[in-house]
């Protein structure tokens, strides 16, 4: 049973619905004991210092689900520390159960609410923050629980660098214009549209998510690229 209080940040209201499905196989429990506190984000350390001296810069993905996208990203682009913030286990297990097949060395992972730890992000630390197909808390009394509002936005303007990029992913008309309308407000934050057709079509690099999986027979996508504007 989840309720407003399960959580310790600063005032925020629980943004995820539950943090465990099914029983774990064993194979997946097995990698949450051992592998998962290996690549743990250690609350207190700063970010950069969980990663190799050779990790060139630092992407987030704040809810990564079952981590298809960050997975893909991640042998894509070796060079790159990838953080993943995701409170559901079922999740968390299945993208150990990649970075183990892959062996990959580049991700670190809180299994978490995301904003527990931005205290250890420092200014201008993070090139990328994805949040993908977010729950889109759709009745209106349950708007308040929507991840991305002015605080979080404060927040991830704070931890880009100048030029940096927030991408957002949703089939939720209702949530796209939510989001549009606060980060077009946003004074460090500008749109990267280049066409009418712009936010129909996945950015680079894209890799399909679950969720998306799941809902492409459905409703339309929409995916968005906002830039941090180079601080003054
Ligand atoms: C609808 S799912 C989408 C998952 C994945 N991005 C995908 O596209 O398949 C939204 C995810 O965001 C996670 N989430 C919600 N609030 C979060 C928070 N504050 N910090 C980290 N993850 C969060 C939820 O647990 C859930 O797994």
């Amino acid at each position: 049973m989840t309720s407003d209080t399960d959580h310790n940040g600063p005032g925020y209201l629980r943004s995820y619905g539950r943090r465990q499905g099914k029983k774990l196989r064993p194979g997946r429990e097995r990698l949450v004991t051992e592998l998962l506190p290996q690549i743990a984000v250690l609350p207190g350390t700063p970010v950069r210092d969980l990663f190799d001296a050779d990790i060139k810069s630092l992407w987030m993905e704040i809810g990564f689900g079952g981590g298809e996208h960050l997975s893909a990203q991640a042998q894509a682009h070796p060079e790159v520390g990838i953080i993943g913030c995701e409170p559901f286990i079922n999740g968390v297990a299945k993208l150990l159960s990649e970075i183990d097949e892959h062996d990959l060395q580049n991700v670190r992972i809180h299994a978490d609410d995301a904003r527990d730890m931005f205290p250890d992000v420092a200014d201008g630390a993070l090139e990328r923050v994805f949040i993908l197909f977010p729950d889109p808390w759709p009745k209106a009394k349950h708007h308040k629980r929507r991840l991305i509002q002015t605080p979080l936005l404060n927040e991830l303007a704070r931890m880009l660098e100048d030029g940096g990029e927030f991408r957002f992913a949703s089939d939720h008309m209702g949530y796209v214009r939510w989001v549009l309308a606060f980060v077009l407000k946003h004074p460090d934050f500008e749109w990267l549209a280049e066409g009418p057709d712009d936010w129909r079509q996945p950015p680079e690099g894209w890799t399909t998510t679950r969720y998306e999986q799941k809902a492409l027979a459905g409703d339309k996508m929409v995916y968005l690229r906002f830039r941090r504007i180079p601080r003054g």
